[in-house]
């Protein structure tokens, strides 16, 4: 179920940036290759990101690099950037008097238009392409699986959301963008999932530009910081409670 919802949140993400996927069927196509050339490289990148690496909390060891993760992310970025500099040149070369377009497409008709002022048209392209894939993936996929677990444990919950399937869908028909706004009672439990297994419980660190006052805490400029997440409508100590999920 994993590997299904990892290649499918990849897939949408995937689509929508490039106009890429990982069918299962053309497995010799040039997309196919692109596409887990693609995969692999994001994969290697959240490894790195999350390895434990001893210079965070020993920064005078930093420089030696002792577990190598520096070269290896150094290398990751060198190949990152050769594969994203191919794949928008080739979206430019395909970009005209093609109609369905792609994040890509819209880069870099607005950095051509200079919606978009930058020292370094390709890079705001390619850094804002593979911004999205990263964040986007993995963070759906989590909580898709969540979902589906606290469904399963709650078994009246999923069969009142199947009821409203019945009801506003059928069993004849897939499910469209159109229907979503019908469908409350699964609105509900994505809010709910989202609510109790936050994929990003410790929001990413940030720096502030200025002094800062939080309540009693003062935060001094460019000092970083990680907040705790603001979005629990329950306040702070219910991220995760056991009573399970409440559409
Ligand atoms: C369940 C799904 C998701 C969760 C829980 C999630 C959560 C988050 C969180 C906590 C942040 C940090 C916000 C901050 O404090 O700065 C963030 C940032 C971001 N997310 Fe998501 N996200 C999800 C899905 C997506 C998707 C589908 C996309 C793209 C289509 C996306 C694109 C981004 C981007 C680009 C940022 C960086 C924004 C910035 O600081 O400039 N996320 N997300």
């Amino acid at each position: 179920m994993k590997s299904r919802l990892s290649d499918l949140t990849f897939n949408i993400m995937l689509r929508m940036v490039a106009n890429k996927r990982l069918s299962r069927g053309a497995v010799y196509s040039e997309d196919f290759r692109e596409a887990h050339q693609f995969k692999d490289i994001i994969e290697e990148g959240f490894l790195l990101v999350g390895v434990f690496d001893v210079g965070d909390y020993l920064p005078f060891l930093n420089w030696l690099d002792l577990q190598g993760l520096k070269s290896s992310m150094k290398k990751l970025q060198k190949k990152r950037d050769v594969f994203m500099q191919k794949l928008a040149r080739k979206i430019t070369a395909r970009s005209k008097g093609f109609n369905q377009k792609t994040l890509i497409d819209l880069l870099i008709s607005a950095t051509d238009n200079h919606e978009i002022q930058s020292d370094s048209n390709d890079d705001v392209v390619k850094a804002t392409a593979i911004s999205m894939i990263n964040a986007g993936t993995d963070t759906s996929s989590v909580t898709i699986e969540w979902a589906l677990a606290a469904l399963l444990q709650h078994p009246h919950v999923l069969s009142k959301a199947q009821e409203e399937l019945d009801t506003h869908v059928g069993r004849e028909r897939v499910i469209e963008e159109t229907h979503l706004q019908e469908l409350k009672y699964l609105q509900a439990i994505v809010k709910e999932a989202l609510r109790l297994y936050p994929a990003g419980p410790l929001l990413v660190p940030h720096e502030s530009t200025e002094d800062l006052q939080c309540w009693r805490v003062s935060c001094p400029r460019r000092n970083p910081t990680a907040g705790e997440c603001l979005g629990n409508p329950e306040g702070p100590g219910s991220v995760g409670e056991t009573h399970g999920i409440r559409p």
